[in-house]
């Protein structure tokens, strides 16, 4: 049988990081007008992190993932990721640190269509937020959040490939199986 091979396949580990924030092409443009609104981004940021989280107590089977943290500690971590999507640097230090937050969603067990769902409260407040800045503002603001949302769902596709290809033998015969192709 024939084993299909990608190139995207090859692309793993922290290198992830390097090939999204080129394939979104963040442009300096992008860059210096999201960081000028980096005020503005600070100013809403705690009612973005009480939206957020009367999202996660408003359901029994989300709220029991936060109960065990102090609910002000756990807003103030979130406004700060707010911020830092004005932050103007997008860089390589900061593609890791996205990656690994999407890994601490992973290891808490929680279920990936919880964080994806969130991203229309985070896109709701970021407009807001970027729309001071124009429509070009709106659009690179898109941009930056499409790669937290991707190495979002990049961590937990991650998790289970290690898992299936320690089962399988190797990657490739995990992503085969997933495939359908085995
Ligand atoms: C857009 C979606 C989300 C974003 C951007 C986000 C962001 C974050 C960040 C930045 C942290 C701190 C990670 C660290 O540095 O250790 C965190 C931790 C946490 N998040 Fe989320 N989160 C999202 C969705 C959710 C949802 C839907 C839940 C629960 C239903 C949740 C539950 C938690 C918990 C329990 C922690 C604490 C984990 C720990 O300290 O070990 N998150 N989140």
């Amino acid at each position: 049988m024939d084993m299909p091979q990608h190139k995207s396949w090859e692309i793993t580990g922290p290198d992830v990081a390097a090939e999204l924030l080129s394939w979104i092409n963040v442009t300096p443009e992008d860059c210096q007008l999201l960081g000028s609104l980096y005020e503005r981004a600070k100013e809403r940021s705690m009612t973005f992190a009480q939206d957020f989280a009367g999202r996660i107590l408003a359901a029994e089977q989300t709220a029991e993932y936060i109960a065990p943290y102090p609910l002000d500690v756990l807003a103030k971590t979130l406004a700060n990721w707010f911020i830092e999507l004005f932050s103007g640097t997008y860089d390589l230090t900061y593609a890791e640190a996205r990656i690994r937050i999407g890994q601490v969603h992973v290891r808490l067990g929680l279920p990936v269509r919880y964080p994806i769902a969130m991203f229309d409260l985070v896109t709701r407040h970021g407009e807001q937020v970027a729309a001071a800045g124009g429509q070009t503002a709106v659009e690179a603001f898109r941009k930056i959040l499409s790669l937290d949302i991707a190495v979002f769902s990049q961590a937990y596709e991650e998790n289970q490939l290690t898992h299936l290809a320690n089962v399988m033998g190797n990657e490739r015969l995990a992503r085969m199986l997933l495939m359908k192709e085995l």
